[in-house]
């Protein structure tokens, strides 16, 4: 099925959008009344994920992730996921998948990988979303479990499995550390991309683009603290995955006019707009493209022109970046909404 989209709906990618922090709290309930797991201090009074600040969301993070415990439990998350996003006008998206989350829940990576391609394939045959993975490993595992899982990826190749990443907690373990595991994941072909200049500042983005071979960083906005890192990414055309909702509710920012995406975006780096984990930081995709457009006045083109930026990054094959690009190019050729 072919998307169509109102010539009013910017058709949005994402490149960064953790599967785990992408569920309903009310997914997640459901589970864990099914697998009979506790969520006990998980939740808010109002339902909403309870944490105060980022150790604390990571905790809970990994505690929620705990009730995905067979393929069809991710495949109904994944296919949520993107039909959720594919309403909202996106075209494409690549899940950030953690086979470390999917082992601490019983599961194989065949099997985490196999459900989540489920989903993609039901969210794809019901909206024409594209969509693929990025394998992390998670920094504060430590070397030798990042290695672990560029090995798995490398040694079980999955079509839709097209790029390799890093997240968790960037104060923990210097890139170098993180070398080998990227290393491998380059021969094996997959697109590379790291968390950096998040909750560290610049020098943790230098840091990863010295020692990572990254085209992409995951975050990368407190590069704005060193004119040479921002001078840097603009002259090597690396992408920021920029997740400005995640930044506010992690208190890196006091509010978005406050936030550095635009400043950047005008330094002339090439940005994308992200959730990172939307219903734990009160975000959608489709509310950063449009707090982003009202906060700094951009205009449908400008909006346009994230979603490229984002498709010109992309891990995915020329002929999805094709059509994903002739996507776009129809919509910005539409003639504007009569209402
Ligand atoms: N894992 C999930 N969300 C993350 C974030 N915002 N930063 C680092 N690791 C994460
Ligand atoms: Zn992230």
């Amino acid at each position: 099925m072919t998307q169509t989209l109102t010539a009013a709906l910017v058709p949005k990618a994402e490149l960064h959008v953790h599967i785990e922090g992408a569920a309903p709290p009310d997914l997640v309930r459901e589970l864990a009344d099914q697998h009979g797991v506790d969520v006990s201090g998980l939740f808010a009074e109002d339902g909403s994920y309870a944490w105060t600040d980022f150790a604390q969301f990571l905790a809970v993070y990994d505690r929620a992730s705990r009730v995905f415990r067979t393929p069809q439990d991710y495949a109904r998350l994944a296919e949520t996921y993107l039909r959720s996003i594919a309403s909202d006008g996106a075209i494409y998206a690549e899940l950030t998948i953690s086979p470390d989350h999917a082992a601490a829940s019983g599961l194989s990576y065949a099997d985490y990988v196999g459900g989540l391609a489920e989903g993609i394939a039901r969210a794809r045959a019901a909206t024409g979303i594209e969509a693929r993975m990025i394998a992390v490993g998670v920094r504060h595992f430590g070397a030798r479990a990042v290695e672990q899982v560029a090995r798995q990826v490398a040694a079980y190749p999955h079509p839709l499995v097209t790029g390799f990443g890093l997240a968790g907690d960037e104060t923990e373990g210097h890139p170098a550390n993180f070398a080998r595991a990227f290393r491998m994941a380059a021969e094996a072909g997959l697109g590379l991309t790291a968390h950096a200049g998040e909750t560290a500042g610049a020098e943790s983005v230098t840091a990863a683009l010295d020692f990572l071979q990254v085209s992409r960083i995951g975050h990368g906005v407190r590069a704005i603290e060193d004119t040479a890192v921002v001078e840097r990414i603009v002259r090597d055309g690396i992408v920021l995955e920029v997740c400005p909702g995640s930044n506010l509710a992690l208190g890196i920012y006091g509010a978005l006019r406050f936030h550095p995406v635009n400043l950047l975006r005008r330094a002339g780096c090439r940005i994308t707009l992200n959730s990172d984990d939307p219903p734990f930081f009160g975000t959608s995709l489709a509310q950063e493209y449009e707090a982003c457009a009202r906060t700094f006045g951009w205009d449908r083109a400008q909006s346009l022109e994230i979603t490229r930026t984002a498709i010109a990054a992309a891990f995915c094959d020329e002929d999805t970046r094709a059509r994903l690009l002739h996507a776009v190019a129809t919509a910005e050729d539409a003639p504007p909404d009569p209402a």
